[in-house]
């Protein structure tokens, strides 16, 4: 009986659990579904002005789509609805000055235990490269003028770099340096120019990146994103080379690789400027007036025989290359198969570009060995043009012969008939 009782009691106690447990699980469950109290937002979306501003724009932004919100930036209790939400005591740092930013945003960013929570893959260092860059440096100098983090990112619409719309956005970058860089008036007492903006604008950088080519460099490409040093004089032509490889090793390779660096003179920028990058032509070679190498090289030294050579090199191949495409072009007009010349002279196509890479040996029997090919090419291709409107006449020869030979036919027959006509 005891024994019973016992056990009953055991079952009528093990109910009461699961019932608790039921109801507790039923209350969490309730919690974490309403959204989580936010008093901040509640209250600044009510405000007008600089003071409402941030609640309206915060939609937007990756802070508040990863699930942040006002106070794990600036602090606060959140389930607090009066202005004590506000209070020192309860973690505010209101909103930081200029100079404190940096750290402000540091404070997660450059805790990786933190930010691996969120995204593994992302970068820790952007802080500590800010420090190292002209920006960052002149900062700690009290120079509030400079760009910092919300500069480039803005505030309380920050958008990841990978979003369009963002003022990082490759296609944005540009625009978003030169609110200050641009502005002379806001430039001014900096010895810097304000013209990099105007003159990047006419590159072809920037036309290829327009076209959406994101491949091409915009601002933070060559001067780093954070660290915005720019590319002392002995980087300069690595900086090129990151994505112009093949420019890069024969430039090094070359007598004035090693003349440059001695020189002081910043490579590839030398011939191709920093910023204002137009597309090359073949009279910057050669002894034109427009020919780049006459600004150092004289009648006489070897530098200007080899762009004599080079120049002479590039015109034979682009004058053969164009007598074997018009014949060819005739040669298709008049409906003859030239397929496989076609093909055989793109290789020549080929063998020009190659050769304005080999420039950059300035080594005349290193580009004339690859024009010299593409001649000899063209020269082929010319040929079976020739010999295709040879062919053309041929047939042209033998279809008027057969044409002639129908007409006497026909009016053999005409006569006849009106012969046979009036004889009856
Ligand atoms: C009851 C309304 C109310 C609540 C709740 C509230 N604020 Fe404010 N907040 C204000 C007003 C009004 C101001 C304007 C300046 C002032 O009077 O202190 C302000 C100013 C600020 C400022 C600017 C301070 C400065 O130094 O310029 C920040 C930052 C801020 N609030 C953040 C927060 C955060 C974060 C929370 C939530 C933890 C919050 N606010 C909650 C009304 C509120
Ligand atoms: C990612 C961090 C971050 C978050 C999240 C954030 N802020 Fe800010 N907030 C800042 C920074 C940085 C400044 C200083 C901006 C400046 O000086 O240009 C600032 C400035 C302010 C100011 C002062 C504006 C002024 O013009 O004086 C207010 C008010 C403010 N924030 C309110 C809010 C509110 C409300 C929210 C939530 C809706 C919020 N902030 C979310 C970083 C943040
Ligand atoms: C409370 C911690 C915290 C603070 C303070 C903070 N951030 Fe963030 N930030 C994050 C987290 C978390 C992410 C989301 C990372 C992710 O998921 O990619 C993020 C994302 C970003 C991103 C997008 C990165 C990407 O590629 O996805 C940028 C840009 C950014 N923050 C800039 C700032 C700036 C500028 C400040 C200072 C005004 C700042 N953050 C302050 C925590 C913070
Ligand atoms: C001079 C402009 C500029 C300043 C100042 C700047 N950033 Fe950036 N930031 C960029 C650009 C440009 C990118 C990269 C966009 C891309 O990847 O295409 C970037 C990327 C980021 C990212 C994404 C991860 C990464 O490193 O690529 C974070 C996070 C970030 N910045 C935070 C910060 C913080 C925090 C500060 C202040 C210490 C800051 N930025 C200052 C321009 C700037
Ligand atoms: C908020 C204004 C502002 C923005 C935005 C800004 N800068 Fe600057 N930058 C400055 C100021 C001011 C200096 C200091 C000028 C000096 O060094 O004499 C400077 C200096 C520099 C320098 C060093 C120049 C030198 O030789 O002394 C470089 C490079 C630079 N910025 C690149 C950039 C790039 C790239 C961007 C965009 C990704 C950018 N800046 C965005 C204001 C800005
Ligand atoms: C293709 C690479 C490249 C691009 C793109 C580029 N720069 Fe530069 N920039 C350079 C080089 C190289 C220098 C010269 C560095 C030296 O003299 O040591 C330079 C110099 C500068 C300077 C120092 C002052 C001057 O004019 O000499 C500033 C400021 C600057 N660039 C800003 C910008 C801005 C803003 C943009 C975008 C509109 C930009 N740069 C785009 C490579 C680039
Ligand atoms: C981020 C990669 C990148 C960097 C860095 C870069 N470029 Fe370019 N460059 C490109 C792309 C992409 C094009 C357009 C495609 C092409 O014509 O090769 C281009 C085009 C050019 C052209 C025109 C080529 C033509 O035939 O029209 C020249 C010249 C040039 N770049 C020189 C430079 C110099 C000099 C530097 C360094 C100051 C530099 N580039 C840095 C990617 C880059
Ligand atoms: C001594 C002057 C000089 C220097 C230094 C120089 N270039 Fe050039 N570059 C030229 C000339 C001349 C052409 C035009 C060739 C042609 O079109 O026939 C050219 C053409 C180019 C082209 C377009 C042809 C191609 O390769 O697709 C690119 C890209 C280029 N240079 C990149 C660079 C880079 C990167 C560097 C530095 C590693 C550099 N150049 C250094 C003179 C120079
Ligand atoms: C910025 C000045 C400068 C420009 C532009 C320039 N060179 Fe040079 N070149 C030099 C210097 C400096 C040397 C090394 C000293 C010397 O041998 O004269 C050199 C050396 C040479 C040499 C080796 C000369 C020898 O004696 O072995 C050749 C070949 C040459 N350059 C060809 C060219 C060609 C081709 C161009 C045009 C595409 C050109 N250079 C443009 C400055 C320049």
């Amino acid at each position: 009986m005891r024994i019973m009782k016992r056990s009953s009691n055991i079952n009528r106690r093990a109910r009461g659990c699961v019932i608790i447990v039921a109801v507790m699980l039923w209350a969490l469950n309730a919690v974490a579904a309403a959204p989580p109290k936010d008093s901040c937002i509640a209250c600044h979306s009510t405000l007008p002005g600089q003071y409402g501003q941030p609640a309206k724009l915060f939609s937007a932004d990756i802070h508040h789509q990863v699930g942040l919100s006002c106070a794990d930036c600036h602090g606060g209790d959140r389930n607090d609805d009066s202005m004590n939400a506000m209070s020192p005591s309860k973690g505010f740092r209101g909103a930081p000055t200029k100079a404190q930013i940096p750290e402000f945003c540091g404070r997660c960013h450059s805790d990786p235990s933190y930010m691996r929570k969120f995204n593994p893959g992302l970068r820790t260092d952007q802080v500590s490269e800010y420090l190292t860059s002209v920006h960052g440096k002149r900062l700690k100098q009290g120079d509030s003028k400079v760009a910092v983090c919300v500069d480039c990112h803005s505030v309380h619409n920050i958008r990841a770099p990978s979003d369009p719309r963002a003022p990082v956005y490759p296609t944005n970058v540009a625009e978003t340096c030169a609110r200050c860089h641009a502005d002379a008036n806001y430039m001014k007492g900096y010895r810097i120019p304000t013209n990099q903006y105007a003159l990047y604008k006419k590159s072809v950088h920037a036309a290829v990146l327009a076209g959406g080519d994101t491949s091409a460099p915009t601002c933070s490409t060559c001067h780093g994103n954070h660290g915005a040093t720019p590319p002392g004089v002995s980087s300069v032509a690595n900086v090129c080379g990151t994505c112009h490889a093949m420019n890069e090793q024969l430039f090094e390779k070359s007598p004035h690789g090693a003349a440059f660096a001695k020189m002081g003179l910043p490579g590839c920028v030398q011939c191709h400027s920093n910023h204002e990058i137009v597309k090359p032509a073949d009279s910057w070679v050669g002894t034109d007036p427009k020919s780049l190498c006459l600004t150092c090289h004289v009648k006489g030294d070897n530098g200007y025989a080899a762009a004599q050579a080079i120049g002479g090199g590039l015109d034979k191949l682009k004058a053969a290359y164009h007598d074997a495409d018009a014949v060819l072009d005739t040669a298709e007009r008049s409906g003859m198969e030239v397929s496989s010349a076609r093909v055989e002279l793109s290789s020549a196509h080929s063998d020009l570009i190659k050769a304005r890479v080999a420039v950059h040996s300035f080594n005349a029997a290193d580009v004339l060995k690859i024009t010299n090919q593409g001649v000899d090419t063209s020269h082929k291709a010319y040929e079976a043009g020739i010999a295709a409107l040879h062919e053309r006449n041929y047939r042209r020869k033998g279809l008027a012969i057969a044409l002639i030979a129908i007409v006497i036919a026909i009016s053999g027959l005409y006569f006849k008939i009106r012969q046979m006509e009036r004889s009856t």
